[in-house]
């Protein structure tokens, strides 16, 4: 049993390949655009695992930063990093409480990594220190689970899956056996990265834990910070997807703008 899946980047990086940063970056790109930020010179992405959005937005010439706290993950976006060549400085730090060498006109946060964040102090202090990180009128997009698997009790999101890169395969099962405690509001599963390489097959395991975020208990925590407003919404990386109950609204995108 591992710590923490996030201690094996490259296992993580195979993992979850099949995501299109490219694509994704240019919606981050078009949503701030949509809500106002249309000429972007800094960001930062929080949590930022492998890097792969902040490397994307470097290689477009912005100035990016990544910010992580798991020294695995930390040294393999430094490696990624440097073999590019790349300005992207990747920083390690807890993104409840962060300073960033310079202030940034974006922040990202993706894929449910802001689900990280177990408690609602942990989630106004988090906010507090990205508007300190923040431009006035700066732009914070976060990706997250869509509610629905809180009321519905499935997940919104696949949670098995199999890639292969370059001879290595990859199967996970991410929480299939997950479980909510209703009163703490944290979700608890068994992560499993089962890899085949060279005729051989290796398992890793480890439980993670997660907090289930509703729009009204995000609504409530934003008032709390009373740092940022909620610009926009949408149901996928994508702007022609409004966050809805629809089937095609699998996420719960939210652009904020920090309070001036
Ligand atoms: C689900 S992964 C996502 C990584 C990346 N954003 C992506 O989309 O692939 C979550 C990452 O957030 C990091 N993380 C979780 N809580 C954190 C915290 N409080 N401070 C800094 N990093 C954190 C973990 O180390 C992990 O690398």
């Amino acid at each position: 049993m591992n710590t923490s899946i996030y201690t094996l980047p490259e296992i993580y990086d195979i993992a979850f390949s099949f995501r299109d940063y490219t694509k994704a970056v240019d919606f981050l790109i078009e949503a701030a655009a949509l809500a106002g930020l249309s000429d972007i010179s800094s960001m930062a992405e929080l949590g930022c695992g492998p890097a792969q959005y902040c490397r994307e937005f470097s290689r477009r010439g912005i100035t990016a930063f990544g910010v992580d706290y798991t020294d695995e993950m930390v040294t393999y976006a430094q490696k990624l990093t440097s073999d590019e060549r790349r300005t992207c400085e990747i920083i390690k730090a807890d993104i409840r409480s962060f300073r960033l060498p310079q202030r940034v006109e974006l922040a990202v946060c993706m894929m449910a990594t802001f689900h990280c964040l177990l408690s609602n102090k942990d989630i106004v202090s988090h906010l507090n220190s990205v508007a300190d990180n923040l431009k006035e009128n700066g732009l914070y997009i976060i990706e997250m689970n869509h509610p629905r698997q809180i009321f519905n009790q499935s997940p919104s999101a696949q949670n098995t899956w199999e890639v292969e890169q370059e001879g290595i395969k990859v199967r996970t099962d991410w929480a299939s056996d997950a479980t909510v405690d209703p009163l703490t509001e944290i979700g608890e599963g068994t992560v499993t990265f089962t890899v085949e390489k060279d005729n051989k097959t290796e398992e890793f395991t480890c439980t993670e834990q997660w907090h289930e975020i509703s729009l009204g208990l995000m609504r409530a925590l934003l008032e709390l910070s009373g740092r940022f407003h909620i610009a926009a919404m949408y149901g996928d990386l994508d702007t022609a997807v409004p966050f809805d109950n629809d089937k095609k609204a699998w996420r719960m995108i939210l652009v904020l703008r920090k309070f001036a």
